[in-house]
């Protein structure tokens, strides 16, 4: 039985092979080649806390972070899976859970907002 997502390391473990699968990942790859990761993985790690652990002071706007990319319904189903697939291997519990419907509804508010969700 896994345990739940209760600590910053366990938001660390999350996020770091959430990312090595994309990397792994041939439609998503591409999308994240040149980022700096220096940058992105705290990043992506302050925005997990804020979400999972109520920790303050994240702030950005995701889904206009997200508006210049040339993105489809597919991408996001390629990365919403992955990213199920990820909190399911690691955690189980109710901030595993709360993690999941965040990304799927993030994930949609982006795609509504890109007029993906039309036909
Ligand atoms: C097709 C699917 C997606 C792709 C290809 C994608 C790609 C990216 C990329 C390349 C960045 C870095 C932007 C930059 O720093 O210049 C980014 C940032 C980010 N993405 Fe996504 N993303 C996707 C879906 C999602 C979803 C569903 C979520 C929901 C949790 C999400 C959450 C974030 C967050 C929180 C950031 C960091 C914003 C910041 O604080 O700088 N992304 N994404």
């Amino acid at each position: 039985m896994t345990q739940d997502i209760e600590t910053a390391e366990d938001i660390e473990v999350l996020v770091d092979v959430f990312y090595s699968k994309v990397m792994q990942s041939n439609s998503l790859e591409p999308f994240f080649k040149d980022l700096n990761w220096d940058a992105h993985l705290p990043r992506m790690k302050k925005f997990w806390r804020f979400i999972l652990l109520d920790e303050a002071g994240y702030t950005e706007n995701v889904t206009r972070k997200h508006l210049h990319m040339s993105l489809s319904k597919e991408l996001f189903t390629d990365w919403l899976i992955l990213f199920h697939k990820t909190v399911d291997e690691l955690y189980s519990g109710p901030r595993a859970s709360l993690a999941k419907t965040r990304a799927t509804l993030i994930g949609l508010g982006i795609q509504s907002k890109m007029n993906l969700l039309e036909d």
